[in-house]
């Protein structure tokens, strides 16, 4: 099978996939949980928390502002301590995001208004070069005093917490961190908060944030207008964190490539917010079923049969990407896979995430072979394209990694994989389950 080492892993070509994979719990649900238990009032217990780095570093700093959570263990429940809206003690350290946007964004959001306490955030290298004036700057709006290097840009931050008041902004991109990181404040302000995004994205905070007792009304087209009504307290919930199904999609992109292949994905959350993938494997003519849908804890869910089939290019643009943002690496493997020659565009916003993922899947893709030009934003990738097994590296990013392990499936002759660590940003067990599924 494979071998995997601390700098390299040894990925086999050759072989089918078969059987039933769970998927870890969503990343963006496990944060909020997290976050929002933290700022209620009494004890929030999660079941299906993901128990991966990104959200051990929300974890973390909840711990160092006087949160009691309990530890993380996979597949045990997390209780969560609230400490109420204004409940954080000032940390006596510096916050270690690690290498979570969500982590800091959204603490940016919920530390703002804490008015007379200072509070210093960081990150590892990757966080420390990703843009925060989009958060900092429509917080600043609201009276917050947020200050990093290259004129506020980039941690280390420093919020100097202040009362803050209610304000209506447009946000500059369709970010959900960017959202959530208002919405938060919003809870403490002074008068109420209207949020408009460009266009919708995910909306995993309004949900949670209603069921813990928030004043939170959505409206305007497709859902982009929120408005947050200061003065409720939050309460204590139980949250079930359904299965992820950004990290479902590389199950889906490789039972879709891979000849002989038949996967179940279980439990994969379904909000339609994020369902963006399912839609252009459907253009693609992806053999996909979706068996079993149910309602769980305010959340969509279902089962995902994936077989493989024949797959036709696809092309991509607008109000579709915020809702497959972070699928488009694998998406690019997919498309080497597909008759045609697939477009992505208006996806821009893929230059800030942990690495920027329109050059690293270009450069990585490429060296196995991979017909892709790349714009400014986005990409066009022609197949099919045979690949072939190379060295190549996730350049530190969990989705790269994991699509990259994709590619290597269907590749001819095996590939090294730099870095593969890099996958338990999200998926601590992708390796685990990449070895018991095939066959
Ligand atoms: C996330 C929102 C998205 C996504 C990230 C998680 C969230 O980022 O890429 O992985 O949990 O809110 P943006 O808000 O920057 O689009």
């Amino acid at each position: 099978m494979s071998e995997q080492s601390s700098a390299t892993l040894h990925l086999n070509a050759g072989g089918s996939l078969q059987g039933h994979v769970r998927v870890p719990g969503d990343k963006s649900i496990s944060h909020r949980a997290l976050l929002f238990g933290a700022i209620a009032e009494g004890k929030t217990r999660i079941e299906g928390l993901l128990p991966a780095e990104d959200p051990l570093s929300t974890a973390a700093c909840l711990r160092s502002m006087g949160v009691e959570v309990s530890e993380i263990r996979a597949g045990e429940p997390v209780l969560v301590q609230g400490v109420g809206l204004d409940g954080f003690q000032e940390p006596g350290d510096v916050l270690d995001c690690g290498n979570s946007g969500t982590t800091m964004r959204l603490m940016l959001g919920l530390l703002a208004g804490r008015s007379e306490r200072h509070f210093v955030l960081t990150g590892d290298s990757s966080l420390r070069g990703r843009p925060m004036r989009r958060v900092a700057e429509p917080l600043s709006q609201m009276g917050a005093t947020i200050h990093g290097r290259k004129g506020g840009n980039f941690a280390p931050l420093a919020v100097l917490g202040q009362r803050l008041h209610g304000a209506t902004i447009h946000t500059p991109v369709a970010s959900a961190q960017v959202k959530s990181a208002l919405l938060l404040a919003a809870l403490t302000a002074e008068g109420a908060t209207t949020v408009i995004e460009p266009a919708q994205s995910r909306d995993h905070s309004e949900r949670m944030l209603r069921a813990f007792g928030a004043q939170l009304e959505v409206s305007g087209p497709e859902r982009t207008v929120v408005t947050v009504t200061p003065g409720a307290s939050l309460r204590g919930q139980t949250v079930v964190v359904p299965g992820d199904i950004s990290s479902a999609a590389f199950w889906l992109v490789a039972g879709a490539i891979t000849p002989g292949a038949d996967l179940t994905v279980e439990n994969v959350g379904l909000n339609p917010s994020r369902t963006g993938i399912l839609e252009v494997l459907e253009q693609m003519g992806a053999r996909i079923t979706v068996l079993n849908e149910r309602d769980v804890a305010g959340e969509p869910v279902g089962d995902l049969r994936v077989t493989h089939g024949p797959l036709k290019a696809f092309s991509i643009d607008g109000d579709i990407i915020p809702r497959l943002v972070d699928e488009i690496p694998v998406l690019a493997v997919a498309a080497c896979h597909a008759e045609g020659i697939s477009t992505i565009r208006g996806a821009e916003e893929l230059r800030v995430k942990e690495t920027d993922r329109l050059a690293v899947m270009a450069r990585q893709l490429g060296a196995m072979g991979a017909r892709i030009e790349e714009f400014e934003d986005g990409m066009a990738i022609t197949g099919v394209t045979p690949l072939k097994g190379s060295a190549v590296d996730s350049e530190t990013d969990h989705r790269v990694a994991m699509s990259l392990a994709v590619a290597a499936l269907s590749a001819t002759g095996d590939t090294s994989l730099a870095r593969p660590g890099a996958a338990a940003v999200s998926y601590p067990n992708f390796w685990d389950d990449l070895a018991r599924l095939r066959c």
